[in-house]
């Protein structure tokens, strides 16, 4: 399938960054959220972004504006009528994907693609809220969209190989890298990345070592651009528990518990970059 048109639902971290990469691969954009300074602080962060491509000579001040004209502005889900995929990058809850999913199988055109920027919820159970569960897909986008070159692509249940052709062609469009996971807890990303960072929290818990010696041995000694306590601040803490809880019940494994530490960061608000406090003080 050719596909053209994209709306991307939620213009957070996530959705701006996926609206920017399309954008930039020359696909007409709408990018959707659910009150106008949420797509404006959107945009600005896309701008932001093209601003450092032109100023590092990757991209020309009229470039910049291309892509930028390609982006428009969406307050509205039925404006995915006329779109041939739909990525959606809203909050991490089933009940709200699964009533936006609902819609959009009213709202978008027969041969649209569902996708869900899901990073652990089952796309599955996501797909059995529409009567298209054959075009519904995972495409979990990593963080920081515009520099990382990993897009998971997740086959639900009843996935197409036809549908899971386009992704990934799509997914080479945008200039990454397509990996073909099958849809259980956490994939592939989570279910490794996510025990590692709750067992370095317990290493910390346990008193093993400070949280700087643990992320220096990560990241000297295993070269990880990051150690695993300051990913967990880059990625929100709260996110981390919320998998952590995912993986624990889907698999019903005791190896998946989460950190009582981690716990006790999230009930203190201390939920990383995002809050200025996680395991590391930010400005
Ligand atoms: N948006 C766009 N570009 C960004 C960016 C952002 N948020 N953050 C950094 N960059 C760019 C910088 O502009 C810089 O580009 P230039 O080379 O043009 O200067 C480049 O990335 C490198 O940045 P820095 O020099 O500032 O810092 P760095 O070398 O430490 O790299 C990093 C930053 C790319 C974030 C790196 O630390 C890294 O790779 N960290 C690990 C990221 C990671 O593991 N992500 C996955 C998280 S898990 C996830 O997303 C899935 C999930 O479900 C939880």
């Amino acid at each position: 399938m050719d596909i053209q048109k994209i709306l991307v639902i939620g213009a957070g971290q996530m959705g701006s960054g996926i609206a920017q990469v399309c954008a930039q691969a020359g696909f007409d954009v709408k990018l959707n959220d659910m009150k106008e300074e949420f797509f404006q602080r959107g945009l600005a962060n896309i701008t932001k972004n093209l601003s450092r491509n032109v100023e590092k000579g990757r991209m020309t001040e009229d470039e910049k504006t291309q892509v930028l004209s390609r982006i428009t502005k969406s307050l509205d889900l039925n404006d995915a009528s006329d779109v041939d995929l739909v990525i959606e990058a809203a909050v991490e809850n089933m009940e709200i994907k699964q009533k936006i999913f609902k819609q959009l199988d009213e709202i978008t055109p027969k041969h649209a693609i569902l996708a869900s920027n899901t990073s652990s919820l089952p796309i599955t159970e996501i797909a059995a809220s529409t009567k298209r569960p054959e075009q519904v897909i995972g495409m979990h986008f990593m963080n920081p969209v515009p520099v990382m070159k990993l897009v998971e692509i997740i086959r639900g249940l009843a996935t197409t190989d036809e549908v899971y052709k386009s992704i990934e062609d799509m997914t080479k469009k945008v200039g990454k890298v397509p990996v073909e996971v099958n849809d259980f807890p956490g994939f592939v990303s989570n279910r490794i990345l996510m025990p590692m960072i709750n067992e370095a929290i317990y290493t910390l818990y346990e008193g093993v070592a400070t949280k700087e010696a643990i992320d220096d041995v990560m990241k000297l000694g295993m070269n990880h651009p990051m150690g695993p306590l300051q990913l967990a601040d880059f990625i929100g803490l709260d996110t981390c528990l919320y998998i952590m809880e995912i993986l624990h019940e889907g698999f019903g494994d005791s190896k998946y518990r989460p950190c009582p530490l981690l716990r006790k960061y999230v009930k203190a608000g201390w939920l990383g970059k995002k809050t200025g406090r996680g395991f590391y003080m930010y400005e």
